[in-house]
């Protein structure tokens, strides 16, 4: 996949930018607070219909503007289309070739792209759910379906939460919900297993050929336990009905997979407690790394798009890390203060970002 062109119009600080981004390397470089990182959060939300550092579409709007737009032509190896996307302050559409995908999965379809910043350290460093957040975005980069599987289970749990807060919860209906998020739960649970699988070796040798050192463990604890789609709904069945009494008294769902953890390891301790800075960092670029690698197994090409390459990887081998990229052979779009960074790589655009616009140097 290869992303030809990116238009952006009042998306954050980008006015009007439209830039040709037909290379292996697309780089934008600059001062800090000039819109580098934006440009990557376009790309972002022409892919995903959302920005990675936003939280509301709001924020993604530049001050003043009520819509905003992004857009760019993807080439996929065989054919072009043109992806658009307009925001406004409480929605998004996306459009392939100008019309409204029917399923929204044919939209995600045409463009995926891995991201990785310097707040992906968090990763590692802070609570499970960040880990779960990473496991179901890659997921979701990863195959068509992991929505609907994630919103089924996101539906039931509401669902039940809902019931729950209410005065005297029907116990009959209690039990239905039970049952939904039972199967929910164990398809959310074994499509995590399945890419977590996935990402073990790649993840071993991504971390190996960034840092060199130390062992490394990527290992999914799921409440549901580890055993086929069957047997993880068996499992929250049991739980389910054992928490029920205590569930009802709570007013609130306890136990299931929205608990469960993706395990890091060094040297067979916790690298989230016993990690250093560097160790930490090495590790939430090894995560991404090896999604990336994972999908290149598959078969897949997503963009990796690299937000302050130097100021992340100083103590890593910032060229090591380039020629694995090349490697990959994927798209990449970085941004760095260092112009230089990429060193000589063929193939290889370089802009300059200043106060929200890019122009080749
Ligand atoms: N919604 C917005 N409207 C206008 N400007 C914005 C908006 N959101 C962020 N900015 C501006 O974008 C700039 C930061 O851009 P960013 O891409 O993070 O910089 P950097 O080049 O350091 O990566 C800041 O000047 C910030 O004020
Ligand atoms: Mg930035």
């Amino acid at each position: 996949m290869r992303l030809l062109t990116l238009c952006a119009q009042d998306f954050r600080n980008l006015e009007r930018v439209e830039v040709s981004t037909d290379a292996r390397f697309v780089m934008f470089t600059g001062e800090n607070a000039q819109g580098k990182t934006n440009l990557l959060e376009a790309v972002h939300t022409l892919a995903a219909l959302k920005g990675f550092r936003a939280r509301r579409n709001r924020e993604l709007l530049r001050h003043g503007q009520d819509a905003a737009r992004v857009s760019g032509v993807v080439f996929d190896g065989e054919s072009r289309r043109q992806l658009s996307v307009e925001l406004s302050p409480t929605g998004r559409k996306g459009r392939v070739d100008g019309k409204s995908p029917a399923q929204l999965e044919e939209y995600f379809a045409s463009l995926r792209a891995v991201v990785f910043t310097p707040e992906d350290v968090a990763i590692v460093r802070e609570g499970p759910e960040l880990r779960r957040r990473f496991l179901d975005r890659a997921a979701f980069t990863a195959r068509s379906g992991f929505l609907e599987i994630a919103q089924a289970f996101r539906g039931a749990m509401e669902q039940k939460s809902a019931l729950l807060r209410q005065e005297r919860p029907d116990r009959l209906s209690l039990e239905v919900f039970n049952e939904r998020l039972a199967i929910a739960g164990a398809r959310l649970s074994a499509r995590r297993d399945r890419l977590v699988a996935e990402l073990h070796a790649p993840f071993i040798e991504m971390h190996g050929a960034i840092s060199g050192r130390g062992k490394v463990g990527l290992r999914y604890l799921s409440r549901l336990g580890d055993g086929d789609e069957a047997a993880r709904a068996e499992r929250f069945r049991v739980i389910l009905g054992e928490n029920l009494q205590a569930e009802l008294e709570r007013g609130a769902p306890l136990d299931g997979p929205q608990r469960d953890e993706l395990e890091l390891t060094l040297d067979g301790r916790s690298a989230r407690t016993w990690g250093s800075q560097g160790q930490v960092r090495s590790l939430a670029l090894a995560l991404k790394l090896a999604e990336l690698s994972a999908a290149r197994r598959r078969g897949a090409r997503p963009l990796f798009l690299l937000d302050d390459l130097s100021s992340e990887l100083d103590r890593l081998r910032t060229g090591r890390l380039v020629d694995l990229l090349a490697s990959l052979d994927l798209q990449v779009l970085v941004t760095s203060t260092d112009p230089q960074v990429l060193g000589d790589q063929p193939d290889q655009l370089r802009y300059v970002v200043e106060a929200g616009a890019p122009r080749p140097c």
